[in-house]
């Protein structure tokens, strides 16, 4: 069963087509990567998803209910929550006031009957700080719920703005780039974090130029290019696709960027160059 559902979706930038005549569907539960050449729309794309930008035709269903052209904050109420790829965390709060912030939005829905005194106010707030701790828990941060963010390196700040959206209990999950700037260890505990997300039924989008992370947790991988789907498939199967290597040739390099093994030897060889 489909969550996302997207058919025919368009963006112009001037004369620029960033998004052309896009579709594609994202079944419940799965793990969908989004790849492509620098410029091919990525980016675009999750902004047009998430309401950031309108987008000139398509349209955007997740589960059942329309969403091209509606603004942000009513996306992330209809259950689409993303991540920055430039990290959107309150730096002089702690890992947990992180948390309980993008946990508003979902309590503020939920405060009515406390606004109308079937429930003491105290009660949400600790109802929402007792799920911000799990969710910090979910994320391998548990042990750092009172740390300021400033205070937490890069690595676990990714995983606190991962922590942050879930706190919208979304359907669907965003992530941009959750492995970006990430040394190899602490990529593989993004893997193992977007393995054990999809295992308790959650349904991922990944925009995400590591590879190896790609291939390794995506149930289906999209290809972007210029806008438009150049392939769609597992892993596997895009990535022996002659055009999506063919794109990567014309624009990253070799093709041994989509073979996880080789991409690793070369992660390896490039590690042993700098010891
Ligand atoms: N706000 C914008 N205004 C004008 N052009 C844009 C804008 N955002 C993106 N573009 C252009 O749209 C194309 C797709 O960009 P983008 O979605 O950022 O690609 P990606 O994320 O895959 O690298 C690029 O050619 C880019 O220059
Ligand atoms: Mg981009």
């Amino acid at each position: 069963m489909s969550l996302l559902k997207v058919e025919g979706l368009g963006k112009r930038f001037g004369g620029l087509k960033a998004i052309d005549a896009l579709s594609f569907e994202v079944a419940a539960g799965h793990v969908h990567a989004v790849i492509g050449p620098n410029g091919a729309g990525k980016t675009t794309l999750l902004n047009l998803l998430t309401g950031l930008y309108r987008p000139d035709a398509g349209r955007i269903v997740l589960d059942g209910r329309e969403l091209a052209g509606e603004p942000a904050h009513r996306v992330a109420a209809a259950g689409l929550a993303r991540t920055f790829q430039n990290l959107q965390v309150f730096f002089n709060m702690t890992a947990l006031e992180n948390v309980m912030t993008g946990r508003h939005l979902h309590e503020s829905l939920a405060l009515l009957p406390a606004l109308l005194r079937l429930e003491p106010m105290v009660w949400a707030e600790n109802r929402c700080r007792a799920r911000a701790e799990e969710l910090l828990q979910h994320v391998g941060l548990g042990a750092h719920a009172g740390a300021r963010a400033d205070a937490l390196p890069y690595g676990m700040l990714k995983r606190l703005e991962i922590a942050r959206a879930l706190a919208l209990e979304p359907k669907l999950l965003l992530l941009d780039e959750p492995a970006a700037g990430l040394n190899p260890t602490e990529a593989r505990g993004i893997d193992a974090l977007i393995r054990s997300l999809a295992a308790g039924g959650m349904t991922v989008l990944l925009v995400e130029h590591n590879m190896r992370l790609v291939m390794e947790v995506s149930d289906r991988v999209l290809v972007l290019d210029h806008g438009t789907k150049l392939a769609e498939g597992t892993p596997a199967e895009v990535a022996r696709d002659a055009r999506v290597i063919e794109a990567y040739l014309g624009a990253e390099g070799p093709p041994a960027a989509l073979a996880p093994a080789a991409a690793e030897a070369a992660g390896a060889a490039a590690g042993a160059g700098h010891a």
